[in-house]
């Protein structure tokens, strides 16, 4: 099929495509932050109108927590169907003084788009829509049935969409499912990638005294929740960087040695991860490479540890109360519920006398690992090539999509991540961006696939 009218049309109305961007990025979607429930609606709203407007059927269907937006073309049954996955909601924004510009009013500067979700998720959903309308609006068929499900709790751990689609299998039935939430190799080499890790996530709560205590009167007499804690998370990990939970590493699947090849040739430096983060040097687990810890190796991370006086200056007490909230980051075939039970055991067996100690599994996303040499990514991968002019690599990532999972054993397809963002995109961090070379290669990327998911996969 020849798209030079689609990529003409996505070249010609490039800036209004951005200007609607920017649009959409002025909802500040964060989805774990009750307030902006309102906001989280405008978002749905904007996307579901969008989407109508090409012709589309669309519906905003409630969720307990948020709302989903569905929208189909017209399904005919000689095309292959194709179920696009995003998620219009962001993560919250503090540190907010850490911000060069307000993270809800985008800015454009330097070929970049800077905005909250400008690169996660919106920006990149953004690219499968517009390379949509491109085709519509010229007056071409679509090469496929196209559906998409835009979710609104990626970032809290909702669950609406998982009983969505257990419940809506036929509705949602597809050859494949495309998502872009992922990130390219780096500016020059696109990338589809074959698998992401999971996330087992824990709250350790530990209780002392009723009460904060002055540390002279009871210090060395009552246990201190503080201590206590670090002993704990002290005791997660050892000196060669290995998680010491029982049977943590029982079912993690070893790497190939043709992916262990395969992510050498990618040259990647620890001079390039300690630019990359600002961090002083490389670190972690013992026998394997950068890139191998960051893409297939299970992780156990403290995300956030609170307890006692953060404040200026002195305060002498024995906290009442101490929280570390730490995750596990694993890889195909961890099993989260697993993990969580045995580190709930492990912290219990652990725990020094003197506090009450709860452990709470907070939230869990499956590993993923889909096949490298399908049609459906080699269409992909020609995807890449075409939309950003450059040859295109196989990845994996550390980050994780919890419904992914729930695609591949619900719904039966194939999956195919193809990510338009970059590492550097600051997601969840201050200062988000999404680089407009991204948007252009994005947007010309989803309208190959369309063609080239027709023709190959
Ligand atoms: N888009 C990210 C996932 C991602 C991050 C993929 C980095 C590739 C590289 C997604 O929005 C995300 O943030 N996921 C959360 C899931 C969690 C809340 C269960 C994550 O990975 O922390
Ligand atoms: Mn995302
Ligand atoms: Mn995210």
């Amino acid at each position: 099929m020849n798209i030079d009218p689609v990529l003409s049309y996505l070249a010609d109305h490039q800036e209004r495509h951005l200007e609607q961007l920017c649009e959409w990025l002025r909802m500040p979607s964060i989805s774990s932050v009750s307030e902006h429930r309102e906001d989280v609606q405008r978002a749905a709203r904007f996307v579901a109108d969008e989407l109508r407007d090409l012709g589309l059927t669309v519906e905003i269907i409630p969720t307990d927590g948020h709302p989903l937006v569905y929208a189909q073309s017209e399904q005919r049954p000689d095309r292959k169907t194709l179920l696009f996955y995003g998620h219009y909601d962001v993560q919250p924004v503090d540190p907010l003084d850490l911000w060069d510009s307000p993270p809800f009013a985008p800015v454009i500067k330097d070929g970049r788009v800077y905005a909250r979700g400008a690169s996660d998720d919106k920006g990149q959903v953004y690219c499968h829509i517009k390379a949509l309308e491109a085709y519509l609006k010229q007056g071409l068929d679509l090469p496929v049935n196209v559906k998409l499900i835009i979710e609104g709790e990626e970032e809290c751990g909702g669950h609406g969409i998982y009983k969505y689609t257990e419940a809506n299998r036929e509705k949602l039935a597809c050859d494949a499912v495309v998502i872009s939430d992922t990130t390219l190799y780096n500016e020059e080499t696109p990338a589809v990638c074959y698998s992401l890790k999971g996330l087992c996530f824990m709250e350790i709560r530990l209780r002392g005294p009723a009460r904060d205590l002055h540390s002279g009167s009871y210090g060395g007499v009552v246990q201190n929740p503080g201590n206590a804690l670090c002993e704990i998370v002290a005791r997660l990990k050892d000196a060669d960087g290995r998680c010491l939970v029982p049977g943590f590493y029982d079912d993690v699947l070893d790497l190939e040695q043709d992916e262990r090849d395969a992510f050498a040739a990618l040259n990647y430096t620890d001079a390039l991860l300690r630019e990359e983060t600002g961090a002083p040097a490389a670190c972690g687990e013992k026998g394997y490479t950068t890139l191998e810890r960051m893409w297939a190796r299970p992780t156990c991370d403290v995300n956030g540890l609170n307890s006692g006086y953060g404040g200026e200056g002195a305060k002498t007490i024995i906290p009442a109360r101490a929280v570390a909230k730490v995750s596990m980051r694993l890889v195909p075939n961890q099993d989260p519920a697993q993990i969580a039970a045995a580190f709930q055991q492990y912290v219990q067996s652990i725990c020094p006398p003197g506090v009450v100690c709860e452990v709470e599994n907070l939230h869990n996303a499956q590993p993923v690992l889909v096949t490298r040499g399908s049609p459906l990514m080699q269409a992909g991968i020609r995807a890449l090539e075409a939309g950003f002019k450059a040859k295109a690599v196989f990845i994996r990532e550390g980050g994780s999509i919890p419904i992914v999972g729930t695609f591949q054993s619900s719904l039966e397809a194939p999956v195919l991540l193809l990510g338009y963002g970059l590492s550097t995109d600051n997601i969840h961090s201050p200062n988000e961006k999404f680089e407009l070379a991204s948007f252009t290669g994005g947007c010309r990327t989803s309208a190959f696939l369309l063609a080239e998911a027709a023709a190959g996969a």
